[in-house]
């Protein structure tokens, strides 16, 4: 059977991060972008990756001032909870020729291992991107596996599985407008 949409809601357990809070994150973050690549030469891509960014990215492109092209890239990690490091399989590749000219803005809904963020900020380099920095809505640097740093972080979380505003279990919940903890039971089912 489907999922009622409107059962949503009453899975989670409590709320980390409100639609308000997600809102100043999102202008935060639009404002370190205006601001850092305000005189910089070359073209500016965001770049997210797919599918949980589609929302932050979504609602963070209307506040950057500058001149911006969007893209996506698609890819999944199969680092297990025990592993020192993933494999990154890239799903869906960045396609461009002049790349060289490029300053790649990565945008992510959470950075959790950091093997995701690590491995593409080194493949894009070596593609040959001008420059490549990273932005990420949440942040949990409590579950590091690899060092990684992002260049900004709307809002750090502790160490919970957290789902909305894009981030899925089991692919629903993505539709959410805050960011919420999910009931024990939820994965019980
Ligand atoms: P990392 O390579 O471990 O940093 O993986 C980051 C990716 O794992 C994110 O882009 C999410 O897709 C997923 N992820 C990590 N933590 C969570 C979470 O709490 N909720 C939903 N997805 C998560
Ligand atoms: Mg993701």
């Amino acid at each position: 059977m489907g999922k009622g949409i409107f059962s949503l809601d009453e899975d989670i357990k409590k709320i980390l991060v409100t639609e308000e809070e997600v809102r100043r994150a999102v202008k935060d973050t639009a404002a370190w972008i205006n601001r850092t690549y305000e005189k910089t030469e070359g073209r500016l891509l965001l770049l997210g990756i797919l599918k949980g960014s589609v929302v932050f990215m979504g609602d963070l492109m209307k506040h950057i001032t500058l001149p911006v092209e969007i893209d996506f890239m698609k890819v999944s990690s199969y680092g297990s909870g025990t592993a020192t490091s993933g494999n990154v399989n890239i799903i869906l590749d960045l396609m461009r020729k002049d790349i060289d000219k490029i300053n790649i803005i990565i945008v992510e809904d959470i950075v959790d291992s950091g093997v995701t963020l690590s491995y593409l900020v080194e493949y894009l380099k070596h593609k040959g991107a001008k420059s490549v920095a990273t932005c990420t809505l949440l942040d949990k640097p409590s579950r590091r596996k690899v060092p990684f740093v992002p260049d900004h972080v709307g809002v750090e979380v502790p160490d919970e599985f957290v789902v909305g505003y894009g981030l899925d279990y089991d692919e629903y919940y993505r539709t959410l407008p805050y960011i919420g903890v999910l009931k024990e039971e939820v994965y019980q089912k």
